[in-house]
């Protein structure tokens, strides 16, 4: 599947059925920021699958007795009604219809549920988004049973990739890049595709802990946070520079220079929130205590020379990655300096994982 049009499915006479997944999230080491049309990135981008932050999502289906132009379904989140979620469902439903005619034939049960607590602070659209476009097209195969299963992953990314850009990188693992480069073959604008590269042992290991300094709702929604680079002064720098890091990326990743690798997710990290300190309206999403963390991480690697890094979402929190080889050091490190600067105390101790599960 390449052009847009092949992810156009046929019609099929319902049926009954049930499926679940369990997505993971992603963190992005090339970050998407910024987009454009139907849900397209303005530079592509590339993460690491993580494998404990997940969403669960179970859909059961049945066909319709009453044709109708609305959607019909029922939402669970964590065994409860949750009604604050059917407007994104179904602003995503509509966005996908054209894709997938057999949605509206059908009334859906799904109910869904985060590894991770709710009020951590950490971003869910990738995990949650992901783990219903792969609940939908394993619906898609129900009805057609000859969808190839290249034909299913990149069908599940390019819808999850409709419900929230970053979704479209938390198929499979343990990296995914999305948005078209010559520096990954096959790579494409409207679905995010596994890295087929070598990857240099070492980065198949690596933990990512997240430092919960902050556990309120995010100050600036991706949505306003992509329109910011619509007029941003150093957008197509930016945009440019995005470029350039994948690839030199692709390069340290089959190399393993993890010098190279920290230097690159560190000015990465930190040109985001750069890049938001620069827009109008401004923002400052880092907090003292996630500059008092990235100051110790730095004095920790030049004293103790353990390849520990930073990278951050458009938010407080921190992701600290490194090695497997070196977690009791940094584990030691991040109790006895960092948890202090934590809301209540906080991490998730997360690591790169091997993609979406089906149960
Ligand atoms: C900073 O994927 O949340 O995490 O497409 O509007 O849903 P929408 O945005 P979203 O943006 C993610 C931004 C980021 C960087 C990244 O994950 O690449």
């Amino acid at each position: 599947m390449s052009s847009i049009k092949d992810f156009v499915s046929s019609e099929f006479s319902p049926i009954k059925g049930k499926t679940s997944w369990a997505s993971p999230s992603n963190i992005a080491l090339v970050k998407y920021w910024g987009k454009y049309g139907d849900q397209f990135p303005q530079n592509p981008s590339l993460s690491f699958t993580l494998s404990k932050c997940v969403t669960t999502t179970s859909v059961a289906f049945k066909p319709r007795e009453v044709k109708s132009d609305h959607f019909s379904f029922s939402f669970l989140f964590e065994g409860k009604q949750e009604a604050a979620f059917h407007p994104k469902i179904e602003t995503f439903f509509k966005r996908i219809a054209h894709y997938c005619p057999y949605l509206i034939q059908h009334h859906l049960d799904i109910s869904s549920s985060n590894s991770f607590p709710h009020s951590s602070g950490i971003a869910s659209s990738a995990s949650s988004m992901s783990a219903l476009a792969l609940a939908i097209v394993s619906m898609e195969q129900a009805l057609n049973p000859e969808l190839s299963p290249i034909q299913f992953a990149q069908k599940a990314s390019f819808l999850a990739r409709l419900g929230s850009g970053s979704a479209a990188r938390s198929i499979a693992g343990p990296m995914m890049s999305w948005g078209e480069t010559p520096a990954i073959e096959g790579s494409s604008q409207s679905f995010g595709t596994q890295l087929a590269q070598r990857i240099h042992p070492i980065f198949e290991t690596f933990q990512d802990t997240i430092l919960i300094i902050d556990k309120g709702q995010k100050k600036v929604s991706s949505t306003l946070g992509h329109q910011l680079m619509e007029n941003h002064p150093y957008a197509s720098t930016r945009f440019a520079q995005a470029h350039e890091h994948l690839k030199s990326l692709v390069t340290i990743l089959s190399t393993g220079e993890m010098e190279d690798f920290i230097a690159l997710v560190e000015l990465e990290a930190l040109t985001l929130h750069a890049l938001m300190m620069a827009s109008n309206p401004y923002f400052v999403l880092m907090q003292p205590n996630t500059l008092a963390v990235l100051n110790k991480v730095w004095a920790f690697r030049q004293d103790t020379k353990v390849p520990l890094s930073f990278t951050l979402d458009a938010g407080a929190n921190v992701h600290l990655l490194y090695p497997k080889e070196n977690k009791a050091v940094v584990l030691e490190f991040i109790q006895t300096e960092l948890a202090g600067y934590c809301q209540g105390g906080q991490y998730i101790e997360d690591q790169v994982g091997a993609g979406a599960k089906k149960l």
